[in-house]
């Protein structure tokens, strides 16, 4: 990413719609296909007719098929250590939650979850974890070599804000890629909600990753307290001008151990329509039916997976720690066993008629480094994915 494309994003995120026009962009073949305008947008989170909304998470599954295909990616989830540096006024883990029960996996723990879900078939493992001072880069720098060397998995890290050195360490060591929601795109909310971050730094930490060759995600919460329509059509924009290898999403679920403690929660309704229109405005990203989606609904990463998702994460951190990850409460997969997770997920994508992806599920934006090809999204007939045109 440029640092004119950088600044381009942040701040004048869908400046473009808010001109009036309606940007157009064209597929493989030439054929032109609409991306909406930021009022458009707008219109479609406020839309109160019924079958307006089922078109739009009708035209989202067109697209996702079109772009990504039918296969479901399954990444196995690690969270490896909750403590944190930060106090996001949102997060269980934040610093001053005294209440949260800390723990720290070992180096050698985190590996051996790593071989179990290789084992179980995973082809890619998610190194998740608060904003730890307590492990030295070299430590993880190693993790990432075994893990790869003795696996072959994909590595993604998210691990929060880090130096550009760290990353690039990270990177050398064979990590793939690397999961960084900017959670808000509205400079005033984040800096509310994120007291002691700074929104530039975050979108220069995840500047840098792209320069790094990471492939990066990113992504939002929906409904956080002050949180308009206009400012969430800025993150759906927003994902599209980053132009993200994956972007996850999730509706905001109040702590009771937190400032915003009794707060709304996020609605369904709110996540899968702005789920739908990243689909439709970013084409082939990779989008995970989040944990959060389904605690806010027994059935809420089905219903994702329909509307846009197409990656799920199941969980295989050992029992014993994985109650104490609460960034909020209710969280879904707490009891399960890992062999568990991977199950009802697989279930879950044949009820839905869909397959597994069989692949490590890489990036479809970026062209092969070996053989400067895109790779193909699986079952999906040929051509088309970089542009969402629907047939
Ligand atoms: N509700 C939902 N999601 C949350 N996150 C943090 N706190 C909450 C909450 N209360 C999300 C943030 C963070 C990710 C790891 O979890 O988006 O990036
Ligand atoms: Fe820490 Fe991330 Fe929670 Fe913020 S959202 S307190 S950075 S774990």
């Amino acid at each position: 990413m440029s640092d004119a494309r950088h600044r381009r994003s942040r701040d004048v995120a869908g400046e473009d719609a808010r001109r009036g026009g309606r940007e157009r962009r064209t597929d493989g073949e030439g054929t032109p296909s609409p991306v909406p305008a930021k009022r458009e947008i707008v219109r479609l989170l406020n839309e109160t007719d019924d079958s307006a909304v089922l078109a739009l998470f009708a035209r989202a599954d067109r697209v996702r098929r079109k772009c990504v295909g039918d296969a479901v990616h399954l990444r196995a989830l690690i969270e490896f250590s909750n403590h944190c540096r930060r106090n996001c006024l949102y997060c269980g883990l934040r610093r001053s939650n005294g209440k949260a029960v800390r723990y720290r996996m070992t180096v050698d723990e985190i590996l051996a979850a790593a071989s179990e879900a290789a084992a179980m078939g995973f082809r890619t493992v998610v190194l998740q974890s608060g904003e730890d001072p307590g492990y030295a880069v070299e430590d993880l720098c190693g993790l990432v070599r075994n893990i790869k060397t003795g696996t072959g998995m994909a590595v993604t890290l998210s691990i929060g804000e880090r130096s550009r050195d760290d990353y690039g360490r990270l990177k050398e060591a064979g990590a793939d890629r690397y999961l960084l929601r900017f959670e808000t795109s509205d400079p005033l909310l984040f800096r509310k909600l994120k007291p002691d971050s700074v929104y530039e730094e975050r979108f220069r930490c995840l500047r840098w990753l792209s320069e790094l060759g990471y492939q990066v995600g990113s992504g939002n919460m929906v409904g956080l307290p002050g949180q308009s329509e206009e400012s969430l059509a800025d993150d759906i924009l927003l994902f599209r001008e980053l132009d993200l290898d994956m972007i996850g999403l999730g509706p905001f679920i109040a702590h009771p151990d937190t400032p915003l403690r009794g707060s709304p929660d996020g609605t369904i309704d709110r996540v899968l329509r702005v789920t739908a229109l990243a689909r439709i405005v970013t084409g082939n990203a990779h989008m995970p039916a989040t944990t959060a989606t389904g605690t806010i609904d027994p059935r809420g990463r089905e219903k994702a997976l329909q509307c846009g998702a197409n990656v799920l994460m199941p969980n295989v951190t050992p029992q014993r720690y994985r109650e104490h990850y609460l960034i909020y409460p209710g969280k879904i997969c707490i009891a399960e066993e890992p062999a568990r997770c991977r199950f009802d997920a697989e279930t879950m994508v044949s009820s839905l008629g869909r397959t597994i992806g069989r692949d490590a599920g890489d990036s479809l934006k970026r062209p092969d480094r070996r053989t400067g090809k895109r790779p193909s999204p699986g079952e999906d007939p040929p051509g088309g994915h970089t542009a969402p045109r629907e047939s």
